[in-house]
């Protein structure tokens, strides 16, 4: 089985994905770690606006070395967003994501393009939404949790401008599938999401 799940920054589509990966026991790739890695070692060599090189080092991407804590930094989010929307970067990730789907098992995957690039013939897709106020409300606790240090205006002026980066650019912009079902988080605890989630799933499965 294949699980799509896409939405923009800090909606809960990673905990969902988690959760149904863990639900039935799917391996789960959290796509965003890909373009954040990139953008971290352009950061790291000062490439961050070389677009060619940072289609080399995403070629060269070593998926056995993703740190979840050490990339899930703001600045790093930022950088993410930018090479993600470069097509040469989005060209070296595409193979390695779709061999990852292609798992016997099936497998659940998170990101902004993979119920529409990725993977369109999911068997279930969601699309994780929540207002950019509540977004950003739950990165800043994650950001603060971290320790770093960050204002609530700061990281909702980030999402604002994350989403119309990521929904504006050309290459595979954030948009919802058409066969998609919206999971609007907003309202919703961890526990209320998942089930919503799950019931979607076990919906699109029983009408395969
Ligand atoms: O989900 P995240 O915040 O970790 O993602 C970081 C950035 O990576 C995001 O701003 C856009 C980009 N991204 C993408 O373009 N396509 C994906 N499938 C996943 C992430």
């Amino acid at each position: 089985m294949l699980i799509a799940i896409d939405g923009p920054a800090a909606s809960g589509k990673g905990t969902l994905a988690r959760r149904l990966a863990a639900h039935y026991r799917l391996p789960h790739l959290d796509t965003g770690l890909l373009y954040r890695a990139v953008g971290a070692q352009c950061l790291a060599r000062g490439l961050l606006e070389d677009a060619a090189a940072s289609a080399d080092i995403a070629r060269a991407l070593d998926t056995d070395m993703l740190d979840p804590d050490a990339l899930r930094t703001a600045e790093i989010g930022e950088a993410a967003s930018r090479v993600a929307a470069r097509p040469d970067v989005r060209a070296a990730l595409l193979d390695l994501q779709q061999r990852f789907a292609a798992q016997e098992r099936g497998a659940v995957l998170d990101g902004r393009d993979i119920g529409t690039v990725i993977c369109p013939s999911a068997d279930a897709k969601l699309f994780v939404t929540a207002t950019p106020e509540v977004r950003a409300e739950r990165r800043f606790r994650e950001l603060q949790g971290r320790g770093e240090i960050t204002s609530f205006e700061a990281v909702l002026e980030d999402i604002r401008k994350r989403d119309a980066r990521d929904s504006g650019r050309s290459a595979a912009p954030l948009t919802q599938a058409g066969d998609a079902t919206t999971l609007d988080t907003t309202a919703l605890g961890i526990e209320e999401a998942f089930a919503a989630a799950l019931a979607v799933v076990e919906k699109r499965l029983s009408s395969r």
